[in-house]
């Protein structure tokens, strides 16, 4: 495994564990699930990995106890990630709800603890009050955002009146908006982007296609897996599975690689199985050539799915097909 090289109090890993799958049925993953889950985080120390990733809206609690149930052995060694969804992030709210998440994680202190999204109407003034005091009186160690744009997040830090270390963001080869100014701010002032889907949520495994599209709502949502773009995308898991071969190594474990190719970068791949797991861990490992790198950004851009307003009828017809 490798490490992030920043000042945090403990080691953060480059490839983290996203658990949003925990205890969310809308993943279609099962009653069984809930066992596995526990088996996929311990597996996960045993191979490094040292970055969890929660939020209180996940499974509405359940994830936040099942990872700090399975965790209970190592709180210790590892940085626990939470959120809060901001409906009025105001001060005193964001203190009740960071001692509700910490309740359910089973800790007495989080590591890392994010706001969700930005909330329109509530300045981060107000909410970064709240962070301060949970700092203060050491229930928080570190605070962080979730897609806000580098603006907010500067105006965040400015509000917090310290360094907010995190901006998690969706962050893949289909989605690399990120590059255009976080990942830089983030080298150039010491912080760090959190890749969020950064498989663009089983799509760059190359596992589906239009007859075999993946189950469950939440996916059936993402317009990345209609047919047509499925279709439309298999060039780019051409190359993903060329780039893989030449690493003895997976489609998936090369979409890994292209977003660790920048330092202050942890990703938070979920998992369906332990395998899975285990593969995104070694992943961590994969150097890209230059003109490996090169083939991934070019074929990451001659991908044109169908997206925005025009992908909802067709999300719409989708749906009621299957
Ligand atoms: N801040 C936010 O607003 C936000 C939003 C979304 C997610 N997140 C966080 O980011 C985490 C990851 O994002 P995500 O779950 O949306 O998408 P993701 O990590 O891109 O995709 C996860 C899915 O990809 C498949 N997969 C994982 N590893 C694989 C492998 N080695 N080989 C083949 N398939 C593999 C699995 O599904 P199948 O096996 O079923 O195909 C898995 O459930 C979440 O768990 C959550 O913690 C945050």
């Amino acid at each position: 495994m490798r490490y992030v090289r920043l000042d945090t109090a403990k080691p953060l890993s480059r490839i983290g564990l996203g658990t949003w799958q925990f205890g969310s049925r809308e993943w279609g993953y099962g009653p069984d699930y809930e066992r596995l889950a526990a088996t996929i985080v311990r597996r996960a120390v045993e191979l490094g990995v040292t970055f969890f990733d929660t939020a209180e809206i996940y499974g509405f609690g359940r994830s936040e106890r099942l990872l700090g149930a399975a965790l209970a052995a190592d709180r210790d060694k590892v940085a626990i990630a939470t959120k809060i969804l901001p409906v009025l992030p105001v001060a005193s709210v964001v203190q009740q709800r960071a001692v509700a998440s910490a309740a359910r994680l089973g800790v007495t202190g989080i590591d890392l603890y994010q706001v969700h999204k930005p909330n329109p109407a509530v300045s981060d003034h107000r909410t970064m009050r709240g962070m301060r005091a949970l700092q203060d009186v050491g229930l928080v160690a570190e605070v962080g955002v979730s897609s806000y744009s580098l603006r907010r997040w500067q105006v965040a830090e400015a509000a917090l009146g310290r360094r907010v270390l995190s901006n998690q963001v969706r962050y893949s080869m289909l989605d690399r908006k990120p590059e255009e100014d976080l990942l830089g701010y983030a080298e150039q002032a010491g912080r760090l982007v959190i890749a969020y889907s950064p498989l663009a949520q089983g799509f760059l495994s190359g596992r589906y296609d239009a007859n075999h599209p993946p189950v469950g709502a939440i996916r059936r949502a993402n317009p990345y897996f209609l047919p047509e773009n499925l279709e439309r995308g298999s060039a780019l898991i051409e190359t993903l599975r060329q780039v893989a071969a030449a690493h003895d190594a997976t489609p998936s474990q090369i979409a890994l690689a292209y977003v660790l190719r920048h330092p202050n970068v942890v990703a938070i791949p979920g998992a369906s199985s332990v395998e899975q797991l285990e593969r995104n861990a070694a992943a961590a490992e994969i150097d890209l050539t230059e003109d490996e790198y090169a083939a991934l950004v070019n074929a990451a851009r001659a991908f044109r799915p169908v997206t925005g307003l025009a992908a909802v009828p067709r999300l719409i017809r989708s749906r009621t097909r299957g």
